[in-house]
């Protein structure tokens, strides 16, 4: 039996691509998920604390597994577009990539500058220790939250309607889009 292709080809994704792709897409739900329900626990709830711990540490290794994914991103082929796709659909597809990587950069510096903007470093699980940001503006906090409360919602709808591009690609058009991001090619 061949190896799995780590690297990704004119036609398709790689194993690491592949890797990156699905990891940090279950990274941002599972964020986004623990950021809204954590805003909303009392002081005295066990997971007061916890919660914001696990978010703050995890979305700091979900921004290395980022720009390790876009460092990934710009030295590999990207795999054509099915030949069925029209211009306006690659165009759509392409603006939509990029715009999902921007949002993600823009959630987690947001994150980073709100955690830090008091001067305190920020703790990664306990693991180890950033230094602070602090841009010497007024209000960083309060500007950073609102670039990371609204660019997390624009990102997991973005996120969403990929999906159902996808998924129309898969059931409708009976393309390889959606089989080329779950197994690479032998
Ligand atoms: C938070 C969730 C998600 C995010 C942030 C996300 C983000 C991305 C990004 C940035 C790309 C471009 C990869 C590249 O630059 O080559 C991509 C590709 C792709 N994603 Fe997602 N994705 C998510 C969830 C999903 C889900 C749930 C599905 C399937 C139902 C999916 C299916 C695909 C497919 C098929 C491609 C390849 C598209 C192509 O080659 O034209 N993604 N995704």
């Amino acid at each position: 039996m061949q190896p799995m292709r780590l690297c990704n080809t004119p036609s398709s994704y790689g194993l690491v691509s592949i890797a990156l792709h699905w990891i940090a897409a279950v990274a941002i739900i599972g964020l986004f998920a623990l950021g809204l329900w954590m805003v909303d626990l009392s002081y005295a709830d066990p997971w007061y604390t916890t919660a914001p711990w696990l978010h703050i540490g995890l979305g700091v290794v979900l921004g290395a597994l980022i720009v390790a994914r876009l460092a990934w991103r710009l030295c590999q082929p990207r795999p054509a577009f099915e030949s069925g796709m029209r211009g306006w659909e690659r165009a759509a597809a392409l603006t939509a990539h990029w715009l999902m990587y921007t949002a993600t950069v823009a959630v987690i510096g947001s994150g980073y500058l709100i955690t830090t903007a008091d001067g305190s470093a920020v703790s990664v699980l306990d693991w180890f220790e950033l230094p602070p940001l602090q841009l010497g503006i007024d209000r960083q906090a309060d500007l950073a939250g609102r670039v990371h409360y609204y660019g997390a919602w624009l990102l997991v709808l973005m996120a969403g309607g990929h999906s159902l591009a996808a998924l129309k690609h898969h059931l409708i058009d009976r393309d390889r889009t959606l089989i080329k991001m779950l197994r690479p090619e032998r």
